[in-house]
């Protein structure tokens, strides 16, 4: 039999990602070094999978998609590695029905780590970069990083997409509110995104679970689906908060930097007698929010997408305020002992 060899691309790319029934009977080839590590993001049937073929030509290394979008007991993918530099990776499909999902090739990133994230699996951290791939839509549930602990100077650091992405859109830094070494839930509703650290004590564990909203006493990051594109809406929080005690607040808000527009975080204070504090959040800047005020409500309202990093203390409870404030905060509702706003403009 013969067969027709068809070569599809012969320049050298960093990283591709490839829907999985585009492949063919016809070989599809790409250049390849030791650099290279290829993964197969799928959950099509074993027999679907087993008839994508991977093989390199000089190296003359074989397997099937099958084998490599089952994970590791850790959550992670096992990646392809070819043992020759300047070698071809050949792919073939020779099935009946055409898989679903993805090849994803990437030859420069560090210490990467390939996650699907599906339905029920709870993903722990890894030192490096760790990419999710969102391959279930459990109803009423999101991609979610929770429990996350970054300790005092060491830095975690989220983004949209992919790790080779040039200059990804960032959704979280542990560094934007630097006190703070916890957070309770990260919602990250979105298809592709990726953690970065460096350092080997940071902690998360990444699932599906239900949007938690704002709290007092927490910390964490509300976001739009699919930020920075996608719908919004305006989201109204009740913090519950009828004694009216002081609360410290950091608001860290993202929004998409390539378009113009705006939005507020309107805090409500309990009594009403005290008028609410707009905040506004600017596209092109990363502002930092600080209030300590008997907050009751708060309303995010937006002409875009965005992301929010917050944190949450009830001043009443005794544990370190995470800034030096200026005055000491009282649990009185009628004192609003502080109320500033920083913009830091960082394009
Ligand atoms: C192999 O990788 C090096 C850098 O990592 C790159 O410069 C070179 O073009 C690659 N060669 C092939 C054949 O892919
Ligand atoms: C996840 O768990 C729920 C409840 O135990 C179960 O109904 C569902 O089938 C599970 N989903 C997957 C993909 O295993
Ligand atoms: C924002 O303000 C908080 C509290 O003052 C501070 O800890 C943090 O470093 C600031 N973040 C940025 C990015 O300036
Ligand atoms: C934010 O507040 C300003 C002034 O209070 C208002 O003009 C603007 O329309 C508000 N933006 C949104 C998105 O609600």
């Amino acid at each position: 039999m013969q067969f027709l060899t068809l070569f599809a691309l012969v320049s050298y790319v960093s990283a591709i990602l490839i829907p999985l029934n585009s492949f063919s009977g016809t070989e599809t080839l790409y250049r390849v070094n030791k650099t290279s590590r290829v993964y197969i993001i799928s959950n099509s049937p074993q027999d679907v999978l087993q008839s994508l073929v991977l093989s390199t030509t000089t190296g003359a290394q074989n397997s099937n998609a099958y084998s490599l979008s089952v994970p590791q007991n850790d959550g992670s993918l096992t990646a392809f590695v070819p043992t020759q530099d300047n070698d071809f990776l050949s792919v073939v499909f020779n099935g009946p029905t055409k898989p679903e999902g993805s090849l994803y090739m990437d030859s420069i990133t560090q210490n990467l780590n390939v996650f699907p994230l599906q339905e029920n699996s709870s993903i722990n951290f890894k030192q490096g970069t760790n990419v999710f791939f969102k391959m279930s839509s459990p109803n009423g549930q999101i991609a979610v990083a929770q429990n996350v602990v970054v300790p005092q100077n060491q830095k975690l650091s989220g983004y949209v997409g992919l790790p080779e992405t040039p200059n990804p859109v960032q959704f979280f830094d542990s560094a934007s509110i630097d006190t703070i070494t916890t957070y309770n839930q990260l919602e990250i509703p979105m298809q592709v995104f990726h953690f970065t650290s460096s350092d080997a004590n940071v902690k998360y564990e990444v699932k599906f679970a239900a949007r938690s909203g704002i709290t007092i006493g927490s910390s964490g990051l509300i976001m739009t689906d699919d930020f920075p594109s996608g719908l919004f809406g305006t989201n109204d929080y009740d913090l519950k908060n009828q004694n009216g005690i002081n609360v410290d607040a950091i608001f860290v808000p993202r929004l998409d930097k390539t378009r113009g527009y705006g939005g507020n975080i309107t805090v409500f204070m309990t009594t009403t007698n005290l008028e609410p504090t707009v905040f506004p959040m600017l596209s092109p800047a990363d502002s930092n929010i600080t209030s300590n005020s008997p907050m009751s409500r708060i309303v995010v309202e937006s002409d875009g997408p965005y992301a929010i990093q917050y944190f949450l203390r009830d001043t009443t409870v005794t544990t370190p305020s995470p800034y030096e404030s200026t005055t000491k905060s009282s649990s009185f509702p009628q004192i609003i002992a502080s109320l500033l706003i920083a913009a830091i403009i960082r394009f």
